[in-house]
């Protein structure tokens, strides 16, 4: 074997990973995949994983269980579970008492020791748990162990640090192994994912505004460029004064942009601080065509995404017996008047008056989409993007053809800076609508932001050619009170498109 080519295939496997694989390790492995796959050379090798095709999904999957180390075991490293207990966690659960809500994330959870320990501590915590919308997903690159954690049976080894009571209290015993009570095991989710390759913060998974990530044991494997990028991912996907904990000294070597170290005798954990992120400079994309088009649904009041807690939280279970009571006090109204009105109090910019309505309105009525639409409308434009977004979700699950939440949830992934996420989203309106202008335009804007210009261009050129076909004064969908006419105007003004294919001048 030569080890040019062993060199290229270590470079290439901890760019899509970040690990980075010993030489003796890796040839080993190798050896014996390229036998599996029948192909003679590590550079074919590399060129097969290279190849976006089933097959080479599929040998990454093996690859990712041979090449990570997947050790780990409940209430890991002592100290840093009793700061999470006995400070971190107290101090999240006491600042979003009101709103009941704590979302925590384990990076790199492995088979569950550790998502499954965070939910444990929560479970003593929080007395009112029932109350409370909970959310602990665990995400790891090695799908075999996501299978292992999903199951959470685990053997003697899994307990190496746990007072015998906490076994007692949590695990059922069974012939061999302990298995999970399953309502720790329903408290946490688990999800495939890379953190070098794909895009955090993510919406859809739920990955978004998290209070605390522990990603621990994780970056020990990587290679210092590797854990920047991963760094970068976790505290955007982090709520401004979010923690990340990592495990001790692993980011020793790496800037910490927007994360503020916090020293405790047990451990430091990072702590987000905007102050420092200096978020409102990152590269956002400018969604808007030329000049500023008034869009309906997202006029986002940046200084207050992270934390309207003044409005009521996602109509999820803790206080839907509250809503419940409200509704049934209330005479029966149609509901097409109902949405009217909130049609008119979100033109007013009365959020709050609209969120209260739409609550109430979705009891009697679950599958009204119109009802979602405006629901989700109102979150994002009064800042609360975390509901928002959950609004959009079960818009989505209710009725998956309404292109209304997946625009909105493509403006919340861009103001989050998951700029993949945002062009999936637009490219999905497209998909059900092939004439949403706005979506094409918005999709080109964000390729004309990430530097492909040739694209940005074909789909302006797309949004002008429907634009030649609709009647001037019809009013643009997502633009409020903007008609054709007039956009044409602005698109004109401010580049030159090849409009003579449309037929169309203004
Ligand atoms: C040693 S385990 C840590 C488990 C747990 N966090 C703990 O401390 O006990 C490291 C885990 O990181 C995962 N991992 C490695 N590279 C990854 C990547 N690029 N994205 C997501 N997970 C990754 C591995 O699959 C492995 O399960």
């Amino acid at each position: 074997m030569d080890s040019p080519s062993l060199t290229n295939i270590q470079s290439f496997i901890s760019a899509h990973t970040g690990l980075h694989v010993d030489e003796k390790d890796l040839s080993a492995t190798i050896h014996s995949r390229l036998r599996h796959v029948s192909l003679q050379s590590l550079d074919d090798y590399c060129a097969f994983l290279a190849t976006d095709s089933p097959e080479s999904k599929h040998e990454w999957r093996v690859l990712y269980q041979k090449i990570t180390t997947g050790e780990s075991f409940f209430f890991r490293d002592k100290g840093q579970f009793s700061l999470l207990r006995n400070t971190i966690l107290k101090e999240l659960i006491e600042n979003n008492k009101e709103k009941r809500t704590l979302r925590l994330w384990s990076a790199g959870c492995s088979t569950g020791e550790e998502p499954y320990s965070l939910a444990i501590v929560i479970n003593e915590l929080i007395p009112d748990i029932h109350m409370w919308d909970i959310t602990v997903i665990g995400t790891d690159i090695n799908e075999s162990a996501l299978d292992k954690a999903a199951k959470g049976i685990f053997g003697d080894w899994s307990f190496r640090m746990v007072p015998k009571d906490v076994i007692a209290a949590y695990f059922i015993r069974r012939k061999g192994h302990y298995e999970i009570e399953p309502r720790i095991r329903r408290m946490v989710t688990f999800k495939q994912g890379n953190l070098i390759k794909d895009n955090y913060p993510d919406i859809i998974s739920g990955i978004y505004d998290m209070d605390l990530i522990v990603c621990r044991n994780v970056f020990i494997y990587f290679q210092p460029e590797n854990i920047s990028i991963a760094l970068n991912k976790l505290t955007k996907s982090l709520r401004d004064g979010g923690y990340l904990l990592t495990g001790h000294a692993e980011l020793q070597a790496v800037p910490l942009h927007g994360l503020m170290p916090i020293a405790y005798p047990d451990s430091t954990i990072f702590r987000r601080s905007d102050k420092v992120h200096k978020r409102h400079t990152e590269p956002l994309v400018n969604f808007l065509p030329p000049q500023n088009i008034p869009i309906q649904h997202v006029p986002i009041k940046k200084s207050e995404k992270h934390h309207s807690h003044k409005t009521p939280s996602t109509h999820v279970t803790p206080q839907k017996s509250a809503i419940k009571r409200a509704a049934a006090g209330r005479p029966y109204i149609k509901p097409s008047v109902l949405v009217d009105e909130a049609k008119a109090l979100i033109k007013d910019g009365n959020y709050p008056q609209v969120i209260e309505k739409m609550r109430i309105f979705l009891i009697d009525n679950p599958k009204q989409s119109d009802a979602y639409a405006l629901l989700a409308e109102a979150y994002a434009n009064s800042g609360n993007l975390t509901n928002a977004a959950a609004v959009c979700k079960e818009a989505i699950a209710i009725n998956p053809l309404d292109i209304r939440p997946y625009y909105l949830l493509a403006h919340i992934a861009a103001e989050y800076g998951n700029l993949e996420e945002g062009k999936d989203m637009l490219k999905r309106v497209i998909y059900l609508n092939s004439n949403c202008v706005a979506a094409y335009l918005e999709l080109s804007s964000i390729y004309e932001h990430t530097g492909d210009t040739a694209k940005a261009l074909k789909l302006k050129e797309n949004a002008l050619s429907i634009l030649g076909t609709l009647p001037p004064d019809t009013e643009i969908e997502f633009y409020s009170g903007l008609s054709v006419k007039e956009l044409l105007v602005q698109l004109n003004n401010s580049y030159v498109a090849p409009l003579t294919k449309s037929g169309m001048k203004v």
